[in-house]
């Protein structure tokens, strides 16, 4: 038998800390919460995706009554953007979440279809996506989705 491990690097930044450019990407993430429909689970959820010339797109939840045919506010961003800028690169993705209390202190990390889909979206581009997760007590930050999604299913196994 032989093993390994898989590490992930977490960097956590407190709001001074953080490059200008993340936080007005964080800013339009949390603006984007009041676009979000969430009559159900009352938990509003912004993202806002930076591409490579500069372009911000933002998203945030969709609910529906039929509950799975909602979508998260990642792939809202996510499939946005590549919609109407085929060519652009996803260089950053922030995301914030609110409650009726107000943003959570801890960020929220994407469900698991999401980081499938952002693994997609740095395979279509061979692009690694900056995933900026706010909380009041600090941004989560990780340089790809390869820190929250170990051992990732590629299209190079499809050719086998
Ligand atoms: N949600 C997101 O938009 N992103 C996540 O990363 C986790 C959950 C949404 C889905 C649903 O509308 C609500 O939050 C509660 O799960």
């Amino acid at each position: 038998m032989k093993e390994y491990t898989i590490q992930s690097l977490v960097r956590v930044y407190d709001w001074e800390e953080l490059p200008q450019e993340d936080r007005i990407l964080i800013e339009r993430a949390k603006g984007a919460t009041k676009g979000s429909y969430a009559p159900y689970s009352s938990f509003c959820v912004g993202a806002a995706a930076r591409l490579k010339d500069g372009t911000v797109v933002i998203g945030s939840n969709q609910e529906n009554v039929a509950f799975p045919s909602g979508l998260c506010a990642e792939r809202t961003t996510l499939f946005a953007a590549n919609a109407q800028y085929p060519d652009q690169p996803v260089l950053s993705l922030a995301i914030a979440a609110r409650n009726a209390e107000g943003f959570l202190s801890q960020p929220i990390p994407p469900c698991g279809a999401c980081r499938q889909v952002i693994s997609g979206v740095e395979q279509r581009y061979h692009q690694p996506i900056r995933l900026l997760l706010y909380g009041t007590a600090g941004t989560h930050v990780v340089d790809g989705i390869d820190a929250l999604l170990p051992l990732q299913f590629a299209d190079s196994y499809l050719k086998g």
